[in-house]
């Protein structure tokens, strides 16, 4: 499947824009390619209560499902001057989780697959006993 980063990374910075980041004055954007060609996308909710603050990925994994499911076969990630940021730790493993095998993202240093930015993960499949 041919990616169309450059589209990818036009839905991260729009959904950036809506982010809601008055603590940390950090919006950020997240968007990706499903397995059936959706793109689904979620900007960063923070609150009063800072720990309690959503990632960009969160709100992204949310409309996922909300969306019919599926696996993840892109990602690109974008600060508030729309360049590309890499996802935190935590939201790497909820990337992974999410991931069709191979998964590419747009990183600081290039598209890499999800194996590469989270080696040798924890996974559903160390679940499975
Ligand atoms: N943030 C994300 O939304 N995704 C990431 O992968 C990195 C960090 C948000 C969380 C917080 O609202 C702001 O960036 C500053 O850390």
């Amino acid at each position: 499947m041919e990616i169309d980063w450059t589209a990818l990374t036009a839905e991260a910075k729009k959904a950036m824009e809506r982010a809601y980041a008055p603590y940390s004055n950090f919006p950020v954007g997240a968007a990706a390619l499903t397995d059936d060609g959706r793109v689904v996308s979620g900007c960063n909710v923070e609150n009063a209560s800072y720990g309690l603050g959503l990632c960009a990925e969160c709100s992204m994994v949310s409309e996922l499902f909300r969306t019919g499911g599926g696996k993840l076969v892109a990602f690109a990630c974008v600060d508030g001057n729309g360049d590309a940021l890499m996802p935190c730790g935590r939201c790497r493993q909820l990337l992974f989780e999410h991931a069709a095998e191979g998964m590419l993202l747009q990183t600081i240093s290039g598209i890499k697959p999800i194996e590469e930015v989270l080696p040798d993960a924890f996974g559903p499949r160390n679940l499975k006993l």
